[in-house]
């Protein structure tokens, strides 16, 4: 009895302590409760595990029910819905001591239930407002169930294909990437002070260089200079920093000796101290044990302790936190002042969702089903997705006529809708996802007669289909064939060495072309692949990566001409794998490419050049750009590059067009690549119409690291070059005096 009455009591005070805290600071709130918790319950603070709903990783750990219950757990993944997540909630704070809220995070990569194109395609719309609109319904639709966390943006650059994860970045280039970290992190969190209850918090990954792992294999190790680490892999965490980023999530490689999750200058040096990041340190799914591995900790005691001295402030699924810590503290090899700066920054979180105003803020059955694969959101879908294909090829076959009478749909992923949500597709449901035989079907209705046919898999060898799928071909009056990759193939894990189209999908298409039929390949896939044969043959060639939700329809909206393509490729698309990495900021060497003299850096078998270079994509109309004419030949420091353009659309249809700006340190005490993105725009341009565009070159656009890694700028020449991709481009010379 005696009991009952001290906890009712304790359970007053708390309710009390809430209610009159609320006016307070965030920070002095934040000190009211840790002034209430055990070293055990801060620790608790400093875990997250995942559910037993689904597992991103390797392991799973029973018993987190009794974690959350005793004050050991404080946040957890995987675990979605209202009712789901209400009903841990409750035992958070009805049954544990402290009743401190549990945050609720998960892989919202692009898109919640309703499915956006994987980042590497949305990279390809370069339209920002697309980027921002996709990551506001993810962030709308995943509040909406209960969750508070995505673990997104990952803006990891990455210049190898074989990379599975490659599908989850914004591709090789710093410029572009940025801006669309940044654009991510805006439309998850919104601008400004955080706590909609329509946002989620970002979580920008993984940090860092997690892309560049030699030969392309997932978790590998990193090794690369501090200027390629500054100038290239870095500027996207930046750019998600300075846009308001609360959570930063580690990386599983090492860096230059250090793994990320133990690596001090990393995570205090420069994450803290030089970018001046304020938010939470989140580590990777159990990379702390995994320094052991790694072989920079003898046992998960000593990972615990490299950690959390190097700056992770929560451990992921490792549970070493929870099960060394405590001893670490108690031995004095971990300050109490550190444990106390993690559990301050995860507390502040919390307090800024507003959990502790109330934990079931974000629960709520009504607007879950409301908001969840709504119309609204996936129109929005649908308007991403068509921005995202990128036209390769197009021998006068595209678009396609609305008047066709026999369309011939046919290939491994022409009816496919699982494949089409791509990896890490949240909550996302094939069964929800509109095919390409369904787009073409909403779009023609019952006029046109679909004849389809698998023809082959997507793996494998067996060519008994293909006669079927001719057979179809030969009857139609168009053809359009979808194969590429199956979804498992690309993300995480899913490192390949040969990335060329699998199975016997191209020979599939030889068939198919046989016919003499008007052919469109469309391709869905993960990464860039090397496809030379249709890069070279394909009269029509489009490259669609993972659509998402409304592939099918925004596929169709494309084939027929409803949506001009503008989509330019995030990412170079090699040849051959052996030419890997294959990127357009290359440097010059001293031996610069000449096909035909043997003795400059080049292969003997094949040429330097990519496929489809950086910034390539086809549209149904033309566009003229102008050259760059600056508003001076030369400048000095503190004034500014201001460069117009004209670009017209020459052609017979409204089209969009983007005009990339690039630039070239002619000499310079350190060899500068041959072209480096710095600005670019989308337009819009109705037929014959005309737009002058303005870029505006600051001085930090001219500079890079000398040899002491300092940014300079340096007097000489510089190229400026205009063009709609990185190989199709008009330059002036500007020169920068002292
Ligand atoms: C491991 C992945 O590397 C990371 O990106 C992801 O957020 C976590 N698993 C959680 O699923």
């Amino acid at each position: 009895m005696k009991n009952i009455l001290t906890s009712l009591l304790f359970l007053l005070f708390l309710n009390s302590l809430a209610a009159q805290s609320r006016q307070k600071p965030v920070s002095e709130r934040v000190d009211s409760v840790m002034a209430l918790m055990t070293l055990e319950e801060k620790i608790g603070q400093m875990t997250l595990f995942t559910t037993d709903w689904g597992s991103t990783g390797p392991t799973i750990r029973p018993g987190y029910r009794e974690d959350i219950k005793e004050g050991r757990c404080g946040a957890l993944f995987n675990a979605h819905g209202v009712a789901f997540t209400r009903e841990l909630q409750r035992i958070a704070v009805e049954e544990s001591r402290l009743k401190i809220p549990l945050i609720f995070g998960y892989d919202v990569i692009h898109g919640f239930k309703t499915i956006f194109p994987i980042p590497l395609g949305e990279a390809a719309s370069w339209d920002m407002k697309a980027v921002k609109a996709s990551a506001g319904v993810a962030a709308a639709e995943a509040s909406a169930a209960g969750l508070h966390w995505t673990f997104a943006p990952m803006v990891d650059i990455s210049r190898d294909p074989r990379w599975g994860r490659i599908m989850e970045g914004a591709g090789e280039d710093p410029v572009l990437a940025s801006a669309i970290a940044a654009q991510r992190v805006q439309g998850f969190q919104g601008i400004g002070t955080f706590g909609e209850p329509n946002r989620i918090l970002a979580c920008v990954k993984h940090f860092a260089a997690y892309g560049a792992p030699f030969g392309g294999r997932d978790y590998n190790t990193v090794d690369m200079s501090e200027r390629m680490f500054r100038e290239v892999y870095l500027p996207p965490y930046q750019a998600a920093i300075a846009a308001g980023a609360r959570t930063v999530m580690t990386a599983f490689n090492e860096l230059n000796g250090v793994p990320a999750t133990a690596n001090k200058w990393l995570l205090t040096d420069l994450l803290r101290n030089e970018l001046r990041f304020k938010g939470m340190v989140v580590t990777d799914y159990t990379s702390i044990n995994e320094l052991v591995p790694h072989g920079v900790a003898a046992n998960e005691k000593h990972a615990s302790e490299l950690a959390v001295l190097a700056g992770a402030d929560m451990d992921m699924q490792g549970a070493v936190y929870q099960r060394f810590l405590k001893e670490l503290v108690e031995e004095g090899k971990v300050p109490i002042a550190r444990v106390d700066e993690a559990v301050r920054r995860i507390l502040r979180l919390k307090f800024e969702l507003g959990l502790f105003d109330d934990p079931y803020r974000y629960c709520d059955e009504k607007k879950e089903k409301s908001v969840i694969l709504s119309d609204h959101n996936r129109a929005i879908a649908r308007d991403v997705a068509r921005k995202s294909i990128v036209l390769l090829r197009n021998e006068n076959i595209l678009p396609l006529s609305k008047e066709v009478k026999k369309l011939a749909v046919v290939g491994p992923l022409a009816a496919d809708k699982d494949n089409l949500i791509g990896f890490w597709s949240a909550a996302g449901e094939g069964q929800h996802c509109v095919s390409l035989v369904d787009g073409i079907r909403n779009k023609l209705g019952t006029g046109v007669e679909l004849l389809t046919a698998k023809g082959c898999e997507i793996t494998g060898n067996d060519r008994s289909g293909f006669a079927e799928a001719v057979e179809q071909a030969s009857q139609a009056d168009a053809v359009v064939v979808a194969i590429g990759e199956s979804r498992e193939m690309s993300g995480e894990a899913a490192s390949r060495a040969d990335i060329s189209l699998p199975g016997v999908q191209e020979e599939l298409v030889k068939a198919l072309m046989g016919t003499g039929k008007p052919l469109v390949v469309v391709l869905m896939n993960g990464r860039p692949l090397t496809i030379p044969w249709l890069g070279e043959n394909a009269p029509a060639l489009l490259e669609t990566w993972w659509l998402g939700t409304e592939a099918g329809n925004a596929i169709a909206d494309v084939l027929f001409g409803d949506y001009n393509p503008s989509g330019k490729l995030p990412v170079s698309f090699p040849r051959h794998v052996g030419q890997i990495p294959v990127f357009y900021s290359h440097k010059a060497t001293g031996r610069p490419y000449q096909p035909n003299n043997k003795w400059r850096s080049k292969y003997l078998d094949i040429t330097n050049e990519p496929l489809f270079p950086f910034g390539y994509g086809l549209s149904y109309t033309t566009f003229e750009i102008s050259a760059p004419a600056p508003d001076k030949t030369k400048f000095r420091s503190g004034e500014v590059v201001k460069v117009h353009v004209k670009v017209t659309n020459t052609g017979n249809r409204e089209g969009e067009e983007v005009v990339q700006l690039y630039i070239h340190d002619k000499v310079a005490s350190v060899t500068r690549p041959v072209k480096e993105l710095r600005a670019f725009q989308k337009v819009s341009l109705k037929p014959g119409e005309t737009k002058d565009l303005l870029f505006v070159l600051f001085e930090k656009d001219f500079a890079f690291l000398d040899q002491n890694l300092e940014w300079t700028i340096e007097p000489g020449e510089f190229e400026i070059m205009v063009g709609n991709s990185v190989d199709n481009v008009k330059a002036v010379v500007v020169v920068r005096v002292e």
